[in-house]
């Protein structure tokens, strides 16, 4: 089959490697893709979150699959631009894309499907925010109402702070702490039959040590040799599952990748977020794990048949991604320097670019995911880091802690 995938960062240049080596997909097109995803397949400029420019694309590529990676561009309503030209997409429509975009409508989905999640409230004015901030006490959970790339929230003692970030949000959304390590689960839908992937581990903060400010994510992992044995059975029947139904009884079926970011709390699990899509940087080590045709399930999905796609198959072992950063990254980054040790095995491209000469060049925050794989998370783990030590950038950074200690 033909394939034209949106997006332009080390997810989708995962996405792309899987689809690379799959004997379904014959060819790949990357809109507007990166360097790296460049070596994969052909690269076509667009602007990804402009719905009838991805559709014209969609046709005039004769996509037989299209698959969305990012969720600004679901927001936007891509998807629903692409479904209506007839041709299947692996990515909600700007409806269901929702449970992403909107914290406010992500609670009350959970509400009425009975998930279990951090209490909340939304405040509009100075008066509402307080009085949540002195309901739920230190740490202050303090989330703006919007897409904001997991930056829009934040979790501080400060309660200065807290009222600051709150007061600078247009609508904003303020929480019970949620204690406890969190983990990731994928759910593959295609709108009624859901399969699960391998649950991972991100590291949102920084620093090592969760310290500093949080970030899209700086390293990930899996599976997590710590989690219960019934982890992913127990998410999908109180999390995922009727999650899904409550979207498909609304009339708004959820087809593509239901993200439950979820706290395993003193009290029992509970949902954290919801994303629309693939999380970056953790669908780069899953995928490195997946043994069964990642084409074949998306566009089982993408067309309502994923009830006859079997459970997915899965490497033995572990996998980890360490994230090199720019300099100044989350903050200010400082981008436009040259990258160098990108063309190793195992590296992915995240942010970055050819400038007028050819030269590779830093153009995002995180600028490369280093992917490892082992067979155990302490092996996977060395590997990644041999690869991230391999990386010359001026200024750069990344975390020395990832999947530690496992
Ligand atoms: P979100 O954008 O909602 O995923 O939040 C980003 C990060 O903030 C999460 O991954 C958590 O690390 C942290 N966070 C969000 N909500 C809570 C909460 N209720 N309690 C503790 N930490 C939270
Ligand atoms: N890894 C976090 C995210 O993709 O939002």
């Amino acid at each position: 089959m033909r394939v034209l995938l949106i997006g332009s960062g080390g997810r989708e240049h995962a996405i792309a490697a899987a689809l690379a080596q799959d004997v379904s997909v014959d060819t790949l097109v990357c809109a507007p893709g990166n360097p790296g995803m460049a070596e994969l397949g052909e690269c076509v400029p667009v602007n990804m979150n402009d719905p009838t420019a991805v559709a014209g694309l969609a046709v005039t590529s004769a996509a037989d699959l299209v698959i969305v990676g990012p969720e600004a561009p679901l927001v936007a309503g891509v998807a629903d631009a692409v479904r209506a030209k007839g041709i299947p997409v692996y990515g909600p429509g700007r409806e269901a894309a929702r449970i992403e975009g909107s914290k406010a409508f992500a609670k009350e989905i959970m509400a009425a499907a009975g998930v279990p999640t951090a209490a909340a409230r939304s405040c509009r004015d100075q008066k509402e925010i307080e009085a949540a901030l002195d309901e739920f006490g230190a740490p202050y959970v303090v989330k703006d109402d919007g897409l904001a790339a997991g930056k829009g929230v934040i979790v501080t003692e400060d309660r200065d702070a807290a009222l600051a970030h709150a007061l600078g949000c247009e609508r904003v959304v303020i929480e019970e702490y949620l204690d406890g390590p969190e983990v990731s689960l994928f759910v593959v839908s295609d709108g009624e039959t859901a399969r699960p992937m391998l649950p991972a581990q991100d590291f949102k903060r920084v620093g090592d040590g969760g310290t500093g400010p949080n970030t899209g994510g700086m390293g990930a992992y899996t599976p997590l040799p710590w989690a219960p044995d019934d982890l992913v059975s127990e998410i999908m029947t109180r999390v995922a599952e009727p999650t899904l139904a409550e979207l498909a009884g609304r009339g708004t079926p959820f087809i593509g990748t239901l993200y439950c970011g979820l706290a395993l709390t003193s009290k029992g699990l509970k949902v954290v977020e919801f994303n629309a899509r693939f999380g970056d940087p953790e669908i780069q080590p899953i995928l490195a794990l997946l043994e069964s045709s990642l084409g074949e399930l998306l566009y089982a999905a993408a067309n309502g048949k994923l009830a006859g796609f079997g459970p997915l198959w899965w490497r033995e072992g572990a996998a980890v991604c360490v994230v090199v950063a720019n300099e100044g990254y989350p903050e200010e980054t400082i981008t436009g320097r040259p990258v160098y040790g990108a063309d190793q095995e195992g590296v992915l491209h995240a942010g970055t670019a050819l400038d007028a000469t050819g030269q590779l060049i830093a153009t995002g925050g995180r600028v490369l995911n280093c992917i490892g794989t082992g067979a155990s998370v302490a092996q996977a783990r060395q590997e990644a880091y041999m690869l991230a030590e391999g990386v010359k950038i001026e200024g750069c950074h990344f975390r020395g802690d990832i999947a530690a200690g496992l």
